[in-house]
């Protein structure tokens, strides 16, 4: 996390050399590819026809008839049993394991089991087994040497290479390997998290590392970038984009992985510590089909409450009651909205999660009830799972005798680990009374707060400790409840801490607040509980680009609500990078302001007018798009679509856009690229889409451009450019006071930006932007939304048949029209709507239209 306070743990340690004798905080890390076995001796292993493995078919009626069996065995007289089902929604799931099963089965990452559907065999012959479904899904298994072809609708969408697998089934180690090739592929995408494109860089050559997946803290430092080394969070999903076919992989295992992948050939090859083989196939064939494929195993994520779409503004640290309100009462003397200030560690009493500290928040819920006053905001504190070793701390000792901490390798006593709090010990959310005791420390009751309090932010969540020795994070031979060595659950632990905490919102709140968590530490699956941000970045230009295509590939794996800290957390960022990093922040998900410890004081407000008065404008900008932004978080917990695409996402068939990664849409509707450099007076643009036309919204001029076509933007300080989509209409608010609770029920402006037929369209969603009641009780509105200029006619529709609107209601006050006269240019035309008797859920406005 963060260096100074590091620095300081470390300075402790020269002298309190008792407390930390087990730290290593020289040793380099995280370590590379030749420095762990699992990667260095697996990835040299080439196809050998002693190790390649030949099948034969044991039971083809497994499962109703969904599962092929098959023995596997090799010329060393290795056995390993394979089964292929078919699943609902054109896909397959392979699982390969000693016939004994005894290797760890994750749990907790899936939603729930998938459904199996039928495979049908249809030719079987002395090489090969031919079997398909009724959705035009099929597997053509080659038995000597093994491997999988998987078809859709007759078009091969990708190969299990049986002659790359490897299992090692020994005291020390689990490891094994499989390969997958993509030949219909020209680009492999995912894998996250690493600081790196889109785009998957070639490793078989050995010229860099495999990616790594092992969730991991870098500790002192900002990330790296450009690299293929492992970050917080692991996703193991990998697309293979082609121009005609996508499909795609999703590995189904927590422990640590390393994958090289080939561009020649398109291949993954993955190198794995442990567990099981358990690969979902996703025949796509849309880019698009293939992400729902994989979202719906792990799960869509809830709708945020409207105000997690705010400004957040989080430093290390607002200390005291004192600066906590001086800070917002700021942010309303200079007109900034604001919905959420972040307390770092140093609101508790010594590091204790679930404390406040007694002297800097006297009276936390008198704060929290003042918080609310103003606007309805929010504070959001830390809180990690590592637990502080003291004998008088109550959550200690409730741990400790509950026996719920993470045990050594011999099974029976607690882990002892540095972390914040000096030495401590780590929630073991393996065991599901461990998860319960934690959640219910979230009551009010337990942890003295409101519902001012608005959530969570679970940190160092890897888990990180202060050692080096283990790459800042636990060993492997830990040992988790029901005797799982922590080797075979590291990736997932993150995830389950926010399982935990998703749960015990959810009581504090009787479930009638949807709960709010940020994690650094992520898993598939973890979406349904928490949203993410990039971690330690730096203030500098590299990192705000690579921030871009992070976040693209996070909304790609089912992880829409992204973000980096804005202006990076390390460093110093210059005055015009600060603006520049606003610009793009109000674009991402997730929008967020955080500073290390020690870095000068710089919430918007700090900075002289001109500056200021730019900042503002940017913010206020995120603000009026806040009905956009909440229509597609909608749809994301409905159809698991991103939320930021990259062009090849909403554009497969134009091939400029393929390898565009720092520009990027939001929904279909926006597009907008970042200003990656200094001093720049213009940003080269590529506007996707042959028979699309795009407008300028926030420079000088109204300026149409066509797709298919670049062009440099002429920029000031002022603005990265941003475009609406002509056809489309945008909702927005017209106004921006001090939060979004102050404008929630705002009536709406719609942006309407006419095509070549001077036509529009659009959708709406609303609710009651805090509840679970569109869930539960499917008290939501959703519309279309359609405008003709020949009648002048807006037209509503409602999108589903079976919501209820309850009494809400959503009313339009204006509607702008963006015109085009001539090639270049459009001309905005504001008109008012006298909107007696016609806001949208009203007799008059359900299924019908206005004259405007
Ligand atoms: C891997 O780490 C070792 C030991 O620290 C170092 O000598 C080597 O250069 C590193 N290799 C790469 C590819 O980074
Ligand atoms: C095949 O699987 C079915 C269902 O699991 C089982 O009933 C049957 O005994 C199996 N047949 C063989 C030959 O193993
Ligand atoms: C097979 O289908 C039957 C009837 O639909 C069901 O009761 C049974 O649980 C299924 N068995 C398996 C192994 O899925
Ligand atoms: C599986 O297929 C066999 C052969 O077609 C058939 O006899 C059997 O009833 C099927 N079982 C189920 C559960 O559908
Ligand atoms: C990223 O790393 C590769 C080598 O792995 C190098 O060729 C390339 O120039 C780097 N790109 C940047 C922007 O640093
Ligand atoms: C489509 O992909 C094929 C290879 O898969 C390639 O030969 C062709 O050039 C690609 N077309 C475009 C427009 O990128
Ligand atoms: C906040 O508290 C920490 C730890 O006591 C201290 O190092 C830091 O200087 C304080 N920050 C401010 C702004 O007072
Ligand atoms: C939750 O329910 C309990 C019991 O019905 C009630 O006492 C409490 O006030 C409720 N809390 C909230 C936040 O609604
Ligand atoms: C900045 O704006 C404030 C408020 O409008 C004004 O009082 C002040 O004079 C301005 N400062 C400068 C340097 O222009
Ligand atoms: C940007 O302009 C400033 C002021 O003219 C100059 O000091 C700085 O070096 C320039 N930066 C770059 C990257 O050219
Ligand atoms: C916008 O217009 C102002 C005033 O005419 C001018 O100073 C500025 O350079 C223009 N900015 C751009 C990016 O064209
Ligand atoms: C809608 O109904 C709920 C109760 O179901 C009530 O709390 C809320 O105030 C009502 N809202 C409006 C705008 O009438």
């Amino acid at each position: 996390m963060m260096e100074l306070l590091r620095l300081l743990v470390l300075g402790m340690a020269l002298w309190a050399t008792t407390a930390v004798a087990d730290t290593n905080l020289d040793i380099p890390f995280p370590y590379n590819c030749s420095t762990k076995t699992t990667c260095s001796s697996l990835r040299l292993k080439l196809p050998n026809e002693n190790e390649e493995f030949n099948a034969q078919l044991v039971n083809s009626s497994a499962n109703n008839n969904s599962t092929l069996l098959f023995d596997l065995t090799n010329k060393r007289g290795n056995k390993l049993a394979l089964s292929i089902s078919a699943i609902e929604g054109k896909r397959f799931r392979v699982i390969v394991e000693e016939h004994d099963e005894h290797r760890y089965k994750l749990e907790h990452s899936l939603e729930k089991e998938p459904n199996l559907v039928k495979l049908t065999i249809v030719e079987t012959s002395n090489i090969s087994v031919t079997a398909q479904t009724e959705s035009g899904s099929k597997i053509i298994v080659k038995t000597t040497p093994l491997s999988i072809e998987f078809y859709q609708d007759n078009a091969l969408t990708s190969i299990f290479e049986g002659n790359r697998i490897i299992f090692e089934d020994t005291e020390e180690s689990e490891a094994f390997t499989f390969s997958v090739q993509f030949p219909n592929a020209n680009r492999l995408m995912g894998l996250h998290e690493h600081a790196d494109n889109l785009k998957l860089r070639h490793t078989a050559d050995f010229s860099i590392d495999p990616y790594r997946l092992r969730n991991t803290d870098y500790g002192t430092t900002e990330y790296s970038l450009n690299t293929t080394k492992s970050m917080y969070g692991s996703i193991p999903v990998i697309y293979g984009f082609g121009n005609k076919t996508s499909s795609g992989i999703f590995h189904h295992n927590a422990a640590e992985q390393w994958i090289d992948i080939n561009n020649n050939r398109h291949s993954a090859y993955f190198m794995v510590d442990g567990g099981r083989l358990d690969l979902f196939v996703l025949l796509g064939p849309s880019l698009p089909e293939t992400v729902r494929q994989y979202v719906d195993l792990t799960g869509k994520p809830h709708l945020p409450q409207l105000w997690a779409l705010g400004y957040h503004q989080c430093r290390w640290a607002y200390n005291t009651t004192g600066d906590v309100m001086d800070t917002i009462g700021n942010f309303d003397t200079y007109d900034f909205p604001l919905d959420v200030l972040w307390l770092d560690i140093e609101y508790t009493s010594e590091r204790k999660w679930f404390t406040w500290n007694a002297s800097s928040f006297p009276d936390p819920v008198k704060l929290l009830n003042w918080v609310d006053a103003q606007g309805h905001r929010k504070l959001v504190p830390i809180s990690d799972p590592h637990i502080k070793i003291d004998p008088a701390y109550k959550v200690y000792n409730d741990l400790l005798n509950g026996g719920w901490f993470v045990n050594n390798s011999d099974g029976l006593s607690p882990f002892v680990g540095e972390c914040w709090p000096g030495n401590s010990s780590w929630v073991d959310y393996l065991n599901p009374e461990a998860r319960d005791y934690y959640a219910q420390l979230h009551l009010y009751e337990n942890f003295p707060s409101t519902s001012a309090l608005g959530g969570y932010w679970n940190d160092m969540n890897e888990p990180t400790l202060f050692d080096n020795l283990y790459e800042r994070t636990f060993p492997f031979d830990l040992v988790h409840h029901g005797g799982v060595k922590h080797r075979d659950v590291h990736n997932i632990y993150g995830m389950l801490q926010t399982m935990s905490t998703h749960k015990g919102l959810m009581t504090r709140d009787n479930g009638t607040l949807r709960p709010f968590i940020l994690s650094r530490a992520y898993f598939a699956g973890s979406q349904r509980y928490a949203n993410k941000w990039s971690g330690d970045n730096w203030g500098d230009f590299e990192d705000l680009r690579y921030s871009v295509p992070m976040a693209l590939t996070s909304n790609l794996v089912g992880l829409p609500f992204y973000g980096a800290d804005i202006p990076g957390f390390f460093g110093t960022a210059t005055e015009e990078l600060l603006v520049r990093w606003y610009q793009i922040g109000i674009w991402l998900p997730f929008f967020r302001a955080h500073a290390a410890q020690g870095s000068p004081r710089r919430e918007p407000f700090r900075f002289g007018n001109k500056t200021q008065a730019i900042l503002r404008k940017n913010m206020q900008l995120r603000y009026k798009h806040l009905p956009y932004w909440y229509t597609l978080f909608y749809e994301n917990t409905v159809t698991g679509d991103p939320i930021l695409r990259p062009l090849l996402y909403q554009y497969p068939e134009d091939p400029v856009g393929y390898d565009l990664d720092d520009e990027f849409l939001i929904g279909t509707d926006i597009l907008t690229t970042s200003v990656y450099e200094s001093n720049a007076t213009s940003v080269r643009i590529y506007f996707p889409g042959q028979s699309d036309k795009w407008v300028l919204i926030n420079g000088n001029s109204t300026h149409l451009y066509n797709g298919g076509t670049w062009a440099n933007i002429p920029i000031d300080i002022t603005f990265t450019p941003a475009f609406y989509r002509a056809g489309s209409i945008i909702p927005r608010k017209p106004r921006v006071l001090r939060s979004t609770a102050d404008i929630k029920n705002d009536p709406l402006e719609l942006h309407i930006v006419l095509d070549d037929h001077q036509k529009a369209k659009g959708r709406l969603y609303s609710d009651d932007f805090e509840s679970f009641k569109y869930q539960n009780e499917k008290e939501y509105l959703y519309y279309s939304l359609a405008y003709d200029d020949a009648t002048s006619t807006l037209t509503s529709s409602p999108i589903d048949t079976d919501n209820s609107p309850g009494n809400l209601t959503v009313q339009i006050d204006r509607v702008v029209i963006y015109t085009s006269d001539n090639a270049d240019q459009m001309t905005v035309r504001k008109v008012e709507i006298d909107n007696t008797g016609k806001k949208l859920n009203t007799i008059n406005f359900i299924n019908s239209s206005i004259k405007l």
